[in-house]
């Protein structure tokens, strides 16, 4: 087969990584791919969102399957496009992916579903939505309906701050038409999991739990970011939790997308917050997530083209999923100032005895090959992914090969996994 990858971050080489060691695999493309990505597969540079010259490139190149990592594509139709041109692609299509890229639109879907989420209300002008908040007192979380590049969350302690988040949403028009609409939702406790599903439409099954980092610094202080690190399996999701996510969750979501006329494949990603083993929906993707793709492909067992043509070809009924019970880490290494302003082309060094440590795995985001050398491109540059017997293993051993990399005002987290550690 000949596979094209659509993306460019840690998530993509994660995938890239694990399609390459696939036997049905002929030759692999990523666009656009980063410097990891390229010593795996041909870089080809498109941009991601470049919907109509990827499915040229698609149909030129005889690309048997396309796998799309982000979400921005996803939400702009390149699934549809691809099958009207005869292509196949794993992915949602179009209304499908409005599950993430309208919080509007997947609360409501929620609500209808009986779906376990936060309380909520949805706005469209500044004026009832400052009245909403200062009437109902408290802690809430606003939300921009659209995409914003997970910047459009403010969890906020008073209704002093919610009017803050609301002026910079529809008054200052921060995000611009993505905050065209709100949504104000009861802020929960608990502790969050990441719970990653593939379908074909018809069945779902779930991939192993896992569990992000999104605050910049230790001890979950400072801004939010993508993801600073994340490991698998998420002891908080145990087997009970599992099921419960299952039957008032996943299931319900697919029952409920079919009776709108979607039909829905590809992944299924369940932000949750689990309280007292209760989960509820935080937030739905439609994509991997990223750095939680890292941990969870190296525990997966099957062939990942196997297991994709599953899911296109809609036969995930007779399909397992096997995954190796050993937990595993990923630690990212970031810019120094990122989520904000950070530099770019700095020379990364120590790549090559972190490659080589046991069960560890180094899967490129933001990097660049300039003159010859590995270079920083981003504000995630590195997501350093190592297996281990336990927890503490795996965390041991990421460590070891995080200590052995290093380049001008690096930064990461001390702490990855260690939540996990303490259960
Ligand atoms: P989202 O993009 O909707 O998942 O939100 C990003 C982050 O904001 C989540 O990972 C949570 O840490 C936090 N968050 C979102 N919604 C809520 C909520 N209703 N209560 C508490 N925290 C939330
Ligand atoms: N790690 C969070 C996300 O992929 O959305």
């Amino acid at each position: 087969m000949n596979v094209l990858i659509i993306g460019s971050g840690g998530r993509e080489h994660a995938l890239a990584w694990k399609i390459a060691q696939s036997p049905h695999l002929t030759k692999l493309f990523c666009a656009p791919g980063n410097a990891g990505i390229a010593s795996l597969a041909t870089c080809v540079d498109i941009a991601a969102d470049d919907i109509y010259k990827l499915r040229d490139f698609a149909l030129q190149h005889h690309i048997d399957l396309t796998v799309v990592g982000p979400e921005l594509p996803l939400t702009l139709g390149i699934a549809d496009v691809f099958q009207e041109a005869g292509l196949r692609v794993f992915g949602p299509s179009r209304a499908a992916a409005r599950l993430e890229g309208s919080k509007v639109f997947a609360k409501k879907l929620m609500q209808h579903a009986g779906i376990p989420t936060a309380d909520f209300a949805v706005f469209d002008d500044p004026e009832s939505a400052r009245r909403y908040v200062i009437k109902k007192g408290g802690a809430c979380v606003v939300k921009v309906d659209g995409l914003a590049a997970g910047k459009g969350v403010f969890p906020c302690a008073t209704p002093e701050e919610a009017c803050t988040a609301i002026t910079r949403i529809m008054v200052d028009n921060e995000f611009g038409s993505a905050g065209n609409a709100i949504v104000i939702e009861e802020f929960l406790e608990g502790e969050e999991a990441s719970f990653i599903c593939v379908t074909d439409g018809i069945t779902i099954t779930p991939l192993p739990s896992s569990q992000d980092h999104k605050r910049v610094f230790d001890d979950d202080r400072g801004p939010n970011t993508g993801g600073m690190g994340a490991y698998s399996p998420a002891p908080v999701v145990t087997p009970d939790v599992e099921r419960k996510v299952m039957t008032s969750i996943m299931e319900p979501l697919l029952h409920a997308l079919s009776s709108h006329g979607i039909e829905y494949q590809g992944v299924i990603y369940a932000g949750l917050m689990i309280h007292n083993n209760l989960p509820r929906v935080l937030e739905f993707n439609v994509r991997f997530g990223d750095p939680e793709t890292q941990p969870i492909v190296v525990r997966l067992d099957n062939d990942l083209l196997e297991l994709m043509s599953a899911v296109v070809d809609k036969r995930l009924a007779s399909y397992t999923v096997v995954c190796d019970p050993r937990p595993a880490v990923c630690v990212v290494m970031a810019a120094g100032g990122y989520p904000g302003q950070y530099e770019k082309g700095q020379v990364i060094q120590g790549l090559e005895t972190a490659a080589s440590l046991p069960d560890t795995v180094i899967f490129h985001a933001g990097t660049a090959v300039k003159n010859g050398v590995v270079v920083t491109n981003g504000g995630r540059v590195l997501g350093v992914t190592a297996r281990g017997d336990s927890i503490a293993h795996a965390i041991e051993r990421a460590y070891a090969a995080v200590r052995s990399i290093s380049w001008h005002n690096v930064h990461y987290r001390h702490d990855i996994g260690r939540r996990a550690l303490g259960r």
